[in-house]
């Protein structure tokens, strides 16, 4: 179905040891299929840890979570890998493997899901994704140390862009940029979006740039969702949380 959400969580609660706080608390919401989502939320609300339940890397106390329809816990490990193939996925420290170039790195997921496919048309298709996130190919054979980390971001992109899935997700794409890097970043990641009309979920403390991009967004607190809705929604929320995390976000980035 059309309207089915890309992503879905049911009273979804994480408590990470039996006596401790729920970092996740009841946590329910509906992420829209072909949309930019912006998750935001200050620091320790539980966004990375609703990631891990997204990518299936962890698994929740309580509660449901389906992506694409599906609920990840239930699968065994070799369907879980074959499902991933879906979710294309760029970490704050891009992650990438360092005793691999960087042609290398990202034709590894081709390496991985698509084992009949020749080795020229891996490398087609990573030095491809490479030119569309902006890398020239006097880069493509360089180790990820001598690269800068707008670049390491780009190859991340790059990498989680090779099996085309249908869900792009970032964690803190443009944290620790300088300024000129982080817009290009942002283009980047918009361009992208709006080329492959596909679904883009963004974790971020970066205000200003959700709000310009995204359709839809989902602010957390204290590990439940307490907005969702669209920018204007969000523009002109009453609550008093929204509010203040609202002035202080524009504010820091002199957007007022
Ligand atoms: N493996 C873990 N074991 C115990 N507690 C954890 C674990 N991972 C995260 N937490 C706790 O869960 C809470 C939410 O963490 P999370 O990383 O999701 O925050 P966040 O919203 O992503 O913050 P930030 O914006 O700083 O990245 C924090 O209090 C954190 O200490
Ligand atoms: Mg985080």
């Amino acid at each position: 179905m059309s309207n089915t959400p890309i992503i879905e969580a049911i009273k979804l609660s994480k408590q990470f040891t039996k006596d401790g706080d729920f970092v996740l608390n009841s946590l329910s919401l509906s992420i829209p299929k072909n949309k930019f989502t912006a998750i935001i939320g200050y620091s320790g609300t539980g966004k990375s840890v609703f990631l891990r339940q997204v990518l299936g890397l962890d698994r929740a106390t309580s509660g449901i979570v389906r992506v694409l329809g599906k609920e990840l816990h239930n699968m065994e490990p070799a369907e879980l890998n074959a499902f991933r193939k879906n979710l294309g996925v760029v970490f704050q420290d891009s992650a990438l493997f360092d005793d691999q170039t960087v042609l290398e790195n990202v034709c590894f997921p081709l390496k991985e899901h698509k084992r009949s496919m020749s080795e020229d048309k891996r490398k087609a298709i990573g030095s491809e994704k490479l030119k569309l996130s902006g890398l020239n190919e006097e880069h493509f054979n360089k180790f990820p140390e001598a690269l800068s980390g707008g670049m390491k971001r780009r190859v991340a992109l790059a990498r989680a862009l090779v099996l085309e899935p249908k869900i792009l997700i970032y964690d803190e794409p443009t944290t620790g940029l300088d300024p000129v890097l982080k817009q290009k970043v942002d283009e980047l990641i918009l361009t992208t979006h709006k080329r492959r009309s596909s679904s883009t979920l963004v974790v971020t403390h970066d205000l200003p740039s959700a709000l310009h991009f995204a359709d839809h967004i989902v602010m957390l607190n204290a590990g439940a969702v307490l907005f969702e809705g669209s920018v204007s929604e969000f523009l002109k929320s009453s609550d008093n949380l929204v509010a203040t995390f609202r002035e202080q976000g524009l504010n820091k980035y002199g957007k007022n």
